[in-house]
């Protein structure tokens, strides 16, 4: 499978990736040194940077192969390109156009992005069916995300950055100084900061840049818990449920992907269904155990899941207790921050019929019923599961009781799927806290293969930041204050 790797970049501070911007001396008054001389004719711009993804077979994003030194003068994109430049489109939506129309002109030594309001009807970077050729099914043409532009998966041979507000509002008035003087000398130029964008040269795969060192390989930590904890030195191997989400986003402007719906709504119910189930007692007692799992990577080609299950090939887990066999139900948590009415929907593989996979089904309507909200059948219609981490586990062993529970039926209802837009605006935290219930309601009933546990009438969910300080390690700490301030104890 293609292992994808990023250009030599991370390491430096979101701060350093920035641009230098080419000034006029403007003032006539005296200079006592160089750094002065420096900051009177540099100002900063600051963006956050589309970077050279590679993979197996070639590269996706942006990089700078023909130059040393990415310079020229700024200028709008309205105007003609019979010149080098380095050009700002107002928005991501007029970025799209323009590389339409100019994306191979040599005249294109860099694009500036505007902090452009979303559209509301849509948008999203990634393509209408993201990540297909995981999936463990045939048709690869279903459209699951409707408004996907595909930028992602293209590539640009000239640097581009999304700009922060305040750059946004300086780089408009370079634009138009420079559009006003006619371009005559002296101009307001861009010199972008290129350590970022160039590939050492000649490798233009992740396995010759990986061997040359001129890039870093993807990668993360993925989290797994386990309920009840395992003696580690006299393991038991018990049935396991697994109960899982991922949780990293990708958009076209790397650093700028909140995902506050795709994937953070089925994080945030995760842990909160967690949360309320640590607070328990009697999991010692049950048939089953429940093993929580986090992924990460899963957006860069299910990176988290496809190792969590070689890791567990190998043996790496049986002190947990955890072996291949062991898996018996798995639950995923997909988007949920959209659920309208509390409704959301069971997606399950179109063969999977097992009696494990109907105990999921009728475990999460019957914790649905109990909670207020519904959860049906996703339409059976559907070529199968969607985008999903669930697909890795289908991939490893077809007959694998596996269930997503997911805020849409035949298509995305997020219409910011890996998008900058996908923000906390974007969620509807009594959405989440439904699903939370759902989930801790049905774990315990799978757990315990009763459906009518008496610790059921004990769980008690809530989204607190306090009693959830895992949040605070993600982007959404304003999400969680919100979270905080407003959900209601269920
Ligand atoms: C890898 O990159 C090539 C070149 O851009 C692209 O055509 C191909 O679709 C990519 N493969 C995957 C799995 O994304
Ligand atoms: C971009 O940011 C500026 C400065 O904060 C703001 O005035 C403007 O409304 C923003 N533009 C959009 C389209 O959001
Ligand atoms: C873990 O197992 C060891 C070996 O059987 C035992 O001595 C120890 O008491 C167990 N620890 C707990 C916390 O049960
Ligand atoms: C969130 O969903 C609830 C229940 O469906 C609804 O009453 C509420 O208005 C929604 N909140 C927002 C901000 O859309």
């Amino acid at each position: 499978m293609a292992m994808a790797a990023i250009a030599r970049v991370s390491e430096l501070p979101l701060c350093l990736l920035l641009l230098c911007l080419l000034l006029p001396c403007l003032a006539h008054a005296r200079v006592n040194s160089v750094p002065e001389l420096e900051n009177r004719m540099y100002a900063t711009l600051q963006g956050s940077p589309c970077v050279r993804w590679l993979n197996l077979t070639g590269e996706l994003g942006c990089g700078n192969p023909r130059r040393t030194l990415a310079k020229a003068p700024i200028r709008t994109a309205d105007n003609a390109l019979d010149s080098p430049a380095a050009v700002l489109v107002p928005s991501e939506k007029a970025f799209r156009e323009f590389v339409d129309r100019f994306g191979d002109n040599e005249n294109v030594i860099g694009v500036l992005v505007g902090n452009g309001s979303r559209v509301a009807a849509g948008d999203s970077d990634d393509v209408q069916f993201p990540q297909s050729q995981f999936a463990p099914y045939e048709n690869r043409a279903w459209i699951w995300n409707s408004v996907g532009s595909g930028l992602m998966q293209r590539r640009f041979n000239f640097p581009v950055f999304l700009l922060s507000p305040e750059s946004t509002v300086l780089a408009q008035k370079l634009a138009s100084e420079n559009a006003d003087n006619g371009f005559k000398r002296p101009t307001n130029a861009v010199e972008f900061g290129d350590i970022m964008q160039t590939t050492k040269s000649e490798t233009y795969t992740s396995e010759s840049c990986l061997r040359d060192l001129s890039c870093l390989p993807l990668g993360g930590y993925s989290v797994m818990s386990t309920f009840p904890a395992v003696n580690v030195s006299a393991p038991v191997t018990k049935p396991v449920v697994v109960a899982m989400a991922s949780m990293d986003a990708a958009t076209f402007f790397r650093d700028v992907a909140p995902g506050a719906d795709s994937p953070m709504s089925g994080v945030l119910a995760l842990l909160a269904a967690v949360d309320a189930l640590s607070r328990i007692d009697g999991f010692n007692e049950f048939p089953k155990r429940l093993v929580v799992l986090v992924f990460t990577g899963e957006a860069r080609g299910y990176l988290g899941s496809r190792q969590f299950l070689a890791q567990l090939k190998k043996g790496n887990f049986v002190d947990y207790g955890l072996t291949t066999s062991s898996i018996k139900q798995v639950v995923e948590v997909g988007s949920v921050g959209q659920a309208s009415q509390s409704t959301f929907f069971a997606h399950k593989q179109a063969t999977a019929a097992s009696a494990s996979t109907q105990q999921i089904l009728e475990s999460l309507r019957l914790s649905a019923a109990a909670t207020s909200s519904t959860v049906k059948l996703a339409n059976a219609a559907n070529p199968g599961i969607p985008p999903s981490s669930l697909m890795t586990f289908v991939h490893n062993d077809p007959s694998v009781a596996g269930v997503v529970l997911e805020e849409f039926d035949t298509a995305f209802s997020n219409k910011f799927y890996h998008s900058q837009y996908d923000d906390k605006s974007n969620v509807n935290t009594t959405a989440i806290a439904a699903a939370a219930s759902i989930l801790a309601r049905t774990l315990v009933m799978l757990a315990s293969d009763n459906t009518d546990s008496p610790i059921l009438k004990s769980i008690q969910v809530t989204l607190l930041c306090s009693q959830l300080p895992l949040f605070n390690r993600f982007v959404l700490d304003n999400l969680v204050c919100f979270l905080s301030d407003f959900a209601p104890h269920l």
